[in-house]
């Protein structure tokens, strides 16, 4: 595996949700003093990446998707001099700062856009997709029709995402002169890696029916991020995730992204965004272990997370987010964060996040869940469109992080935060986990402690044991002599035989004689196999 490639094997990328991390200036929205404050935090949890959600000047329609300045820093998140020192404090800590690169569309605040839109004319006209009329039904991923009238011009553009958030016409090769551009920018900075949004959608084929996926794709990727500069940074996709994409995105010969995120397990447990259906572990296992085999034998790149800023807490889908929450939220990321790949962790995963319950839709700010109860509404009763959106919202994974059990929970000093908190932070919140007996961040902390130390948690091989044994993932990582197993049994309590024994090195219930034997429900233990 080439060097660029194989380093990114030793990172631990924590992602941030600017608004909602920490307040540094009692506004009630998380900003960039606030991260500086807790950088500390993060490299006792053992991070050494974070990325941050957009910070860029924006409207705020999609919070922060919509880019009205790439250049700078949106106001309420601090100034330019706060993000610079923040990215020399990192550094100094060796936490690497990964940016979300935002290149499907601006914001229709944002200069571009001004111009393009006031005259057919305008030299930015041809910065976007225009038409006399709508060239086809596609509908915006947060509601309504995907195109929008122009008066001005008397044409209608095309937004896939909000009407705020018009898409940007890639064919234009003046386009991707500016997108080159913001990337340099960031680079000379000493930024260490981009996340690019929706990246799929940046080449369309109307004639088709494509919204993403066009023909131009790989070269536009190419384009921008192939070139000798750029090939150390640490990039990752959101885009299609077929076995074909992900090879002609990330292989090693193709000069364009380090790795895609894979996201068909996070699938499990719900049809579509809003609507539950049962949860099973197995199918989670399956689709890692599926995932795992390729890209191992490809060479390739696996992104590791179960969570992010648009799902629900995934300790929620799997109906374990109260008696065994400490149990299922360690187990998961034992499974998931010990296999070979990028490990992703998200704020509020380490003290096991859950999903909250509000009564009225005012608790809820997403564009995506408020666009669907738009949708809906004449046709649902609100109180099954308020239990869908409690179940499928965005919102559960953007409420603030609670520090503490205090009234603001440690996360402002204002009155209110921009979104109220999770309704379960009294319950759960950093202090309170801390002083438990049963704490998940201590357990992250000594997880990655253990992928730190050993190589091969990193870099070995990885195989399934006892395939045909359901409801668990056992395997083996092996490096150079090295040898580790790893055990996660899920739902039910139940009885291994015939697993090779090792010194124990980590389990969540601290409880186990040895690999064989009885594990509960959720009872995880990783092994030390290798001979000395
Ligand atoms: C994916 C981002 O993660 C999401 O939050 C955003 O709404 C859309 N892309 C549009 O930019």
């Amino acid at each position: 595996m080439k060097k660029e490639f194989s380093d990114c094997y030793d990172l631990v990328v924590y992602q941030i949700y600017p608004r909602s991390f920490k307040d540094s200036n009692g506004d009630g929205i998380g900003d960039i003093n606030g991260i500086l404050s807790k950088l500390d935090y993060l490299k006792d949890l053992g991070v050494n990446a974070i990325w941050l959600c957009p910070i860029f000047k924006s409207p705020q329609c999609d919070n922060g998707y919509d880019i009205s300045d790439y250049r700078d820093i949106d106001p309420i998140y601090g100034t330019m001099a706060d993000f610079d020192r923040l990215l020399t404090v990192a550094h100094e800590k060796g936490i690497k700062v990964i940016m979300d690169f935002v290149a499907n569309h601006t914001s229709s605040e944002h200069e571009w856009f001004r111009r393009a839109r006031s005259s057919k004319s305008d030299p930015y006209h041809d910065y976007y997709y225009w038409a006399d009329k709508p060239l086809n039904d596609w509908r915006s991923e947060f509601g309504g029709s995907a195109w929008e009238y122009n008066e001005p011009t008397g044409e209608y553009y095309l937004h896939c995402f909000a009407v705020g958030q018009p898409d940007v016409n890639w064919n234009n090769p003046k386009v991707r002169e500016e997108f080159k551009s913001i990337v340099d920018f960031w680079v000379k900075k000493g930024v260490d890696g981009f996340r690019c949004d929706v990246l799929d959608h940046i080449s369309k084929d109307f004639e088709k029916g494509l919204r993403r996926n066009g023909p131009h794709l790989h070269e536009y990727i190419r384009e921008v991020f192939g070139r000798d500069h750029l090939l150390n940074l640490y990039t990752v996709g959101e885009a299609e995730t077929t076995e074909e994409s992900i090879l002609a995105t990330c292989g090693q010969d193709r000069r364009e992204l380090k790795s895609v995120f894979q996201f068909s397990h996070l699938m499990v447990g719900r049809k579509g965004r809003y609507t539950p259906v049962p949860c099973r572990m197995d199918e989670v296992k399956d689709i890692l272990e599926g995932w795992e085999r390729f890209t191992e034998e490809r060479d390739l790149l696996y992104v590791l997370l179960t969570d992010n800023h648009d799902r629900p807490w995934f300790l929620s889908r799997t109906g374990n987010d109260r008696e065994l929450r400490y149990e299922c939220a360690t187990c998961v990321a034992t499974m998931v964060y010990l296999l070979r790949g990028v490990p992703f962790i998200y704020e509020g995963q380490e003290i096991g996040c859950a999903n909250s319950h509000f009564d009225d839709l005012t608790a809820f700010n997403d564009v995506e869940c408020l666009g669907y109860y738009e949708e809906n509404k004449d046709k649902e009763s609100e109180e099954k469109l308020l239990a869908e959106i409690n179940f499928g919202s965005r919102d559960n994974s953007r409420r603030p992080f609670a520090w503490d059990g205090s009234p603001n929970h440690g996360f402002t000093t204002a009155a209110a935060p921009w979104l109220p908190y999770a309704s379960r932070s009294d319950e759960i919140n950093l202090e309170a986990d801390l002083a438990s007996e049963k704490s998940i961040w201590r357990y992250y902390r000594d997880l990655l402690a253990l992928r730190r130390e050993r190589v091969a948690f990193r870099q070995g091989s990885c195989r399934q044991l006892q395939p045909s044994k359901k409801d668990c993932y056992v395997y083996l990582r092996e490096y150079e002599g090295e040898r580790f197993l790893v055990v996660c049994n899920f739902e039910r309590e139940q009885r291994f035989t015939g697993l090779p024994e090792g010194r124990l090195l980590l389990s969540n219930l601290k409880r186990r004689a040895g690999a064989n034997g009885v594990y509960a429900p959720y009872e995880c233990a990783v092994y030390d196999l290798t001979n000395r």
